[in-house]
């Protein structure tokens, strides 16, 4: 479980790897519900491997591809992922905290993050920064794995709590809240809960 909240030296390799394959159908989901706009900045935090930042650069023509994570093998794999794979995309991806992100207010059209919400230590902070750095009309999306019919490694009703968490916050945050599921398999499925900073015409 702790390679699992920071990938490190050779198990987390492995992790990485495992990452991959685990999460393929959940970063390509989450991906297919992103819109950003041509040129636009993008920011995940918990990018692992970086798999979910690769397909978005790949599917929109992107200004600018961000990301935090905490795990410094992370940062590393991704970067080498990234390189020569993100069109003309400027890249700014590094180590730090989900609760303290080191970005200028209102620079993202799209923050978000990938079955990494529920291992944050302080969620409502991170939820807070993440709101902060989008822009007026950004969309913040969690997209958290919800485990069904007993998992191996998690407790089914784990992934439904996190997302109710999640929703309770961000509505606090003044965020426009949805939350849909795509449905993989009888035991698995991505619950994608999205808050829409009001933009400037909405006051
Ligand atoms: C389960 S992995 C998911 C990786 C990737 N998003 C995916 O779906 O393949 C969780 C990632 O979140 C990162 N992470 C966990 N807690 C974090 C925190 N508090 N701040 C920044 N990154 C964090 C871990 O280092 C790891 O890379």
């Amino acid at each position: 479980m702790q390679q699992a909240v920071r990938p490190q030296g050779a198990f987390g390799v492995v992790m990485g790897w495992l990452m991959g394959g685990l999460n393929a159908a959940q970063n390509r989901a989450t991906v297919d519900a992103l819109d950003p706009p041509p040129g636009g900045a993008v920011l995940e935090i918990g990018f692992g491997p970086g798999r979910a930042l690769e397909m978005l650069a790949n599917k929109v023509p992107l200004g600018l591809v961000a990301g935090i994570d905490h795990s410094e093998l992370m940062v590393a794999r991704a970067r080498r992922r990234l390189n020569g794979h993100r069109g003309d995309a400027a890249l700014d991806l590094r180590l730090g905290e989900a609760g303290d992100l080191p970005f200028p207010d209102e620079k993202f059209d799209v923050a978000f993050a990938v079955n990494s919400f529920h291992l944050w230590p302080d969620p409502e902070r991170a939820l807070a920064e993440m709101a902060g750095v989008l822009k007026p009309g950004g969309d913040l999306l969690l997209s958290i794995r919800d485990v069904r019919n007993g998992g191996r490694f998690e407790a089914p009703g784990k992934g439904q709590a996190s997302a109710k968490a999640a929703v309770e916050t961000m509505r606090d945050l003044g965020l426009q809240v949805r939350q849909r599921e795509i449905v993989h398999s009888p035991s698995r499925a991505t619950l994608l809960v999205r808050g829409r900073k009001c933009g400037r015409a909405d006051g």
